[in-house]
């Protein structure tokens, strides 16, 4: 019995593992605060509202990278790769020149030069580690988020049991999670939202503080009701109603990281990614496109702030790929009778090659594969080739189709059999001349 233990001495085991736990990481971890607070920090740490491209590409860069030269090239290794975290159970080796690519098409994202707005598509042979690579991303984010220099802050809607938002269901208590881990700034309406970042000096001279979007459709739905509530008065609903946390990605719990998988079309529909009506609470709330009954748990929306990662994306019906599009492109998702939603997540996909090569063959996904042409530079690369590759088929298709007729009418014809001359020079064939 744990008492025996003590009386001898010894601690008890319970305490002995108990020693082990970093209560000061759990009480960093878990940190909850005021909209003042939050503003604090971002005044000392601007980067904490950085988007999902640039806190990825960050925490690549974070790791150090080791130039080298080979073959007369210089050549960048990302000790990120390198998977240190896990003692290099996950480590990529040989494969600096694409994953040097892969961090330019993120850093180009992260300055907004155009990447950001397209699906990364990792492409290449069985087994040479695409899918790693994406792991890699995701645990790192993971880990990344639990640091100082990679956390990043959303906040929950509290004391709605007065207002009559929270709904008649006790079990729901007066608490209301932002279900897609919203940035807090986006709480500040954007008609006036970049005046106050400017008039509160947010920003820096190593970061500029930029907050994009809209709030998502449950929480513009209480934001609205409360502010009608106070008659206006903004202060008032942010200091009665919101707290700001921590939050942690995590794969597991769903948070900031989002993973698609192909499924035998009958289980699975655009509701995965978007999010679906909760069919308990339409009777509490007596609609359907009340958003407090509607569970914004899609793929798309729980990896807000994050990844998703879709597991050979090739493989995915047409129908999810227009999604795809307009989640890439336009950084908006369209939850079911909902208007479209701000996402902020790097999209990442992957497949392999011969997955690649058909739908690169295949006419009727050629608008999906034209958007996708233009998502990294390898896939680019791909493009033009295959495009050059076709040209010269066509023309390789073109001569031959033509070489009888135009041959006949260029060589010169035999004088006295009048039959086509072998040897252009010659104007008597081989027959006649012998
Ligand atoms: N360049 C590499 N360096 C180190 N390990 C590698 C490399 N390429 C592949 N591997 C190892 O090979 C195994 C298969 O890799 P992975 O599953 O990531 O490949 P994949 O490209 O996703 O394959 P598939 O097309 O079958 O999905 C993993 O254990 C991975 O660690
Ligand atoms: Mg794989």
């Amino acid at each position: 019995m744990a008492t025996d233990v003590s009386k001898d001495g010894t601690k008890r085991h319970i305490d002995r593992i108990a020693a082990m736990q970093d209560y000061a990481l759990y009480r960093d971890l878990s940190w909850e605060g005021t909209f003042e607070d939050y503003l604090d920090i971002v005044r000392k740490r601007p980067q904490v509202t950085r988007n999902a491209f640039q806190r990825v590409y960050d925490m690549i860069i974070g790791y150090g990278t080791e130039e080298y030269i080979d073959n007369k090239k210089k050549l960048v290794r990302y000790n990120f790769f390198k998977d240190e975290l896990e003692g290099g159970r996950d480590a990529i080796f040989g494969l600096d020149i694409p994953l040097m690519s892969l961090v330019h098409v993120l850093r180009a994202a992260s300055e907004g030069f155009g990447p950001e707005k397209r699906v990364i598509l990792l492409h290449g042979p069985v087994g040479s580690s695409k899918s790693t690579i994406a792991r890699l991303l995701k645990k790192g984010l993971e880990h990344y988020s639990r640091t100082p220099d990679g956390s990043l802050y959303t906040f929950r809607w509290k004391n709605l049991k007065d207002t009559g938002l929270a709904g008649k269901d006790a079990a729901d208590g007066d608490i209301f999670p932002c279900p897609m881990h919203e940035e807090p700034l986006r709480l500040i309406p954007e008609a006036w939202r970049a005046k106050a970042i400017a008039e509160l000096g947010l920003s820096n001279e190593h970061f500029k503080v930029k907050v994009d979007g809209d709030l998502d459709p449950a929480c513009r739905f209480l934001f609205k009701h409360l502010l009608d509530r106070y008659q206006g008065d903004w202060a008032k609903v942010i200091e009665n109603h919101v707290t700001i946390h921590r939050m942690l990605v995590s794969e597991k719990d769903r948070v900031g990281i989002g993973t698609f998988q192909p499924k035998d079309e009958k289980n699975q529909d655009s509701t995965e990614l978007t999010g679906d009506i909760n069919y308990r609470k339409i009777a509490e709330y007596g609609s359907d496109s009340d958003p407090r009954a509607f569970n914004f748990d899609g793929e798309f929306n729980i990896a807000n702030r994050g990844i998703v990662e879709f597991v050979e994306v090739l493989k995915l019906d047409v129908a999810f790929l227009y999604d795809l599009l307009g989640a890439s492109q336009e950084h908006k998702i369209k939850p079911k009778k909902f208007s479209q939603t701000d996402i902020d997540e790097v999209i990442l996909g992957h497949t392999n090659e011969a997955e690649y090569k058909k739908l690169l063959n295949n006419d009727s996904w050629r608008p999906c594969a034209t958007a996708r042409s233009r998502s990294t530079s390898r896939t680019s690369r791909a493009c033009r080739k295959r495009r050059a590759s076709t040209r010269r088929t066509s023309t390789r298709i073109a001569s031959r189709a033509s070489t009888s007729p135009r041959t006949r009418s260029r060589s010169p014809r035999c004088g006295p059999c009048s039959r086509g001359s072998k040897t252009r020079r010659s104007t008597t064939c081989l027959c006649c001349r012998s």
